[in-house]
């Protein structure tokens, strides 16, 4: 039986590509974030698996990566009870409403955006039209949940500016239809830095296999990659402009174990860093235990991330399918 209830919680949606595992830096920056704002929001996230189509991955491995990423957000500790996780893909509203905001965004601001050229550039054998069309897709997923906040990093910020600017456009043509969305910026440990260069962002594509940790790393893999950090020469732990892979180690230490910096700078006064480097390896390998016991568990058991996945994909239609009709009715669509 459903809680009758007045309170409307804020919505929040956020999505992520299936393309690879994510990295501590993915874990630590977003996805952690997105499981404490379920308690306080009426949250929904996706795995964007028809936005990882502009790239023609292989379709079996697609489909792997879609469930494996499935997987590991359930693992992450979302719930699919209380909160709404779906497979974007199974939800053909996302498509639909795509094609309509593809006539209300004007080929100008989209080909502004800088991912599109960026990409278009490192891939010039393959700039297709879903490539250029990517960020309207988004738009759709977002705007059809009438979303009041997006959990999003640095680099999906334009994405978000583009995303209001096509629903302002919208509504002003043709009357109130989408709720304008705002980005949500977390707050500890929004940029977690590569252990071989740090002063630049970890990252999944980085060619050195040293310098990012993924969600799945077995725990003596973790202890290997943080025992071979980039640090510094000075020998002391403390958090100070110029040392950044001390800061960076610094940042995933509090992240882990809720501790401030004057407290991590105490617990290893008079230390060195070879001591603290495993200590941080420790505070993650515990930090990642359930999530990567979940995870085992889980794949385990294709029957029922299958089941879950459907369920999530009806729960999210019935929201999407609200806004769709809406938006159908008001660009002069029938109706059956
Ligand atoms: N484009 C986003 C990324 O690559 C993923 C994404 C797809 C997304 N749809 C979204 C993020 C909607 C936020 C909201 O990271």
């Amino acid at each position: 039986m459903e809680a009758v209830t007045t309170e409307r919680k804020p919505i929040v949606l956020s999505a992520i590509q299936p393309t690879s595992v994510p990295t501590l830096g993915n874990y630590i920056g977003a996805l952690r974030n997105w499981k404490l704002m379920c308690e306080d929001y009426d949250c929904l996230y996706a795995v964007a698996d028809l936005h990882a189509l502009t790239v023609h991955p292989e379709p079996a491995k697609l489909r792997q990566q879609t469930l494996e990423m499935y997987a590991l957000l359930l693992s992450i500790g979302l719930d699919p009870e209380k909160n709404t996780v779906f497979i974007q893909s199974m939800v053909p509203a996302h498509a639909e409403l795509a094609w309509i905001l593809d006539c209300y965004t004007m080929f100008g601001e989209a080909s502004r955006m800088t991912q599109f050229k960026d990409k278009s550039q490192k891939h010039a054998d393959n700039v297709n039209v879903g490539l250029f069309a990517y960020p309207i897709l988004m738009a759709a997923d977002i705007l059809l949940y009438q979303a009041n906040f997006v959990p999003v990093g640095a680099d999906q910020k334009q994405h978000l500016e583009i995303c209001r600017d096509i629903a302002s456009r919208f509504n002003t043509l043709r009357g109130n239809t989408f709720t304008i969305p705002e980005p949500f910026i977390g707050k500890v440990g929004a940029s977690i830095k590569s252990l071989q260069d740090p002063t630049q962002k970890m990252s999944k594509s980085d060619p050195n296999p040293k310098a990012s940790v993924s969600l799945l790393d077995p725990p003596e893999m973790i202890l290997k990659k943080f025992k071979s950090a980039v640090t510094d020469s000075e020998a002391c732990v403390r958090y100070a402009d110029g040392k950044d892979g001390i800061n960076n180690l610094m940042t995933i230490y509090s992240c882990c174990t809720g501790r401030d910096f004057a407290a991590i700078e105490a617990e290893f006064a008079g230390k060195g860093y070879g001591d603290f480097k495993v200590k941080v390896a420790e505070a993650v390998i515990e930090e990642l235990r359930p999530v990567q016991e979940n995870y085992r568990r889980l794949m385990a058991d294709k029957a029922y991330l299958m089941q879950t996945a459907a369920q999530g994909a009806e729960k999210a239609a019935r929201r999407a399918n609200k806004t769709l009709f809406k938006a159908k009715k008001k660009v002069g669509l029938l109706l059956p």
